[in-house]
């Protein structure tokens, strides 16, 4: 016998947790660990939210608060909160054209949705559902021909902010994605259960995998050609990503882009000041939501002496284990101008579609402008360390 409490999301989700839980329910258990999941032991993906969660906001009381505004301006653009969609490879196949519903639960709300190079959506097809075109994220490829081809398509479409993903020179293992033999040509057994997986969820089958436009590489149509299935794109990148890239490689990418240009993956302090001489307009301080190199540290912890590093010379933007909006609250703190939120979009949209996305995102406006009240503050873009208690991150 089943009870109530073995079924709790029969209640409405509330938070990104809930999305998480749905969305476990939702997608095969390849795909729900594809997202889940880090690299190696994991420690750095738990690191990520537990840093940010011990960082302590400082209450204050009887500030006028009768004023709360969220909107900042990031990289030329004027965003309704602090919030940014962050890339994620693969999103189409959490639901139907999920790049396409995220990207309009953004627009909704006014923040940004990142065209990831690896999307099933290509960009034109995201571009036309929108009225302002997506930022795009572009990986350093071996055949700069083919990087060049995707630079030109974000500039046909409009893309006014280019983030360049500089911590993939070498791939982590993700040791869930091995268990479930989604790297690599799967023995016959594996595949059974593979399939498997993918039958015991006939919603997601029906409605994603089947019901829409095939599941292929929407940017990639010319380098992965049809390509269906992980173990292609796994085969892809290991190929095309160029370990041999360094900061000089920047002035290649600003030829090529006339809009704002954005490294993502910048932990380290020397790092950030040698991506302010390259000329980038932005970094990302993020480890990748755990991804790459396991026991680096959390960006929480990272983020304050990066930001010091480069004072007012480059825009800084953080993400990696933000949750909920305290912990947006937290990242601007902690020195960021805007946070780029991953995994809570990607269960959002695996469990309700767009409207899930516009849903998390509403919940995260809501938590801000509590944050913002109890703080004593009247603007987002006002926060600093003062907000926090006891400085408490370093
Ligand atoms: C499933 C998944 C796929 C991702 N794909 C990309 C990608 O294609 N390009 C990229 O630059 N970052 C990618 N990332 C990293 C995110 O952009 C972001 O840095 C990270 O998710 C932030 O951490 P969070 O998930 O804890 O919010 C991916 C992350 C996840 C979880």
């Amino acid at each position: 016998m089943r009870f109530a409490a073995d079924r709790p999301m029969r209640l409405a989700p509330a938070t990104a947790g809930d999305y998480r839980e749905l969305a476990r329910r939702r997608v095969p258990r390849q795909l729900f660990d594809y997202v889940d999941g880090g690299a190696y032991e994991e420690a750095t993906m738990r690191a990520n939210v537990s840093d940010l969660e011990r960082v302590l906001l400082r209450q204050v009381v009887m500030r006028d608060v009768s004023v709360r505004e969220q909107a900042v301006e990031v990289l030329g653009q004027k965003l309704a909160l602090p919030i940014v969609l962050a890339p994620i490879g693969l999103a189409g196949m959490l639901a139907r054209r999920a790049e396409v519903q995220a990207a309009r639960a953004a627009e909704r709300m006014g923040v940004p949705f990142v065209e990831s190079t690896v999307s099933i959506c290509p960009i034109e097809e995201v571009a036309e559902a929108v009225a302002t075109p997506p930022w795009f994220q572009l990986y350093v490829m071996r055949d700069r021909s083919y990087a060049e081809d995707l630079l030109d398509r974000a500039k046909a479409v409009g893309s006014p902010v280019l983030l360049l993903t500089i911590d993939l020179a070498v791939v982590g293992a993700r040791h869930r994605d091995t268990r479930n033999a989604m790297v690599g040509e799967p023995g016959p057994r594996a595949k059974a259960r593979r399939a498997l997986d993918l039958l015991s969820h006939p919603g997601w089958l029906r409605h994603t995998a089947i019901g829409g436009k095939p599941l292929t590489f929407g940017n990639l149509e010319k380098a992965v050609p049809g390509a269906r299935s992980p173990a292609a794109f796994k085969e892809w990148v290991d190929a095309q990503f160029d370990p041999s890239v360094t900061w000089d490689d920047i002035a290649w990418v600003r030829e090529r882009w006339p809009g704002r240009l954005v490294v993502k993956g910048v932990l380290d302090p020397e790092d950030a000041r040698r991506a302010a001489d390259a000329g980038v307009d932005g970094l990302i301080v993020s480890n990748h939501g755990g991804r790459q190199l396991d026991s680096v540290p959390s960006t929480a912890r990272a983020l304050p002496a990066v930001a010091d590093a480069v004072g007012d010379r480059v825009e800084v933007l953080a993400d990696g284990g933000v949750r909920t909006g305290l912990d947006v609250v937290k990242m601007v703190a902690l020195g960021a101008r805007a946070v780029l939120v991953g995994r809570a979009w990607a269960w959002a949209v695996a469990a309700r579609g767009e409207a899930g996305v516009q849903h998390m995102l509403e919940v995260m406006k809501a938590d801000i402008d509590t944050a913002l009240g109890l703080t004593g503050q009247n603007s987002i873009a006002g926060v600093d360390r003062s907000a926090l208690y006891d400085d408490a991150a370093r």
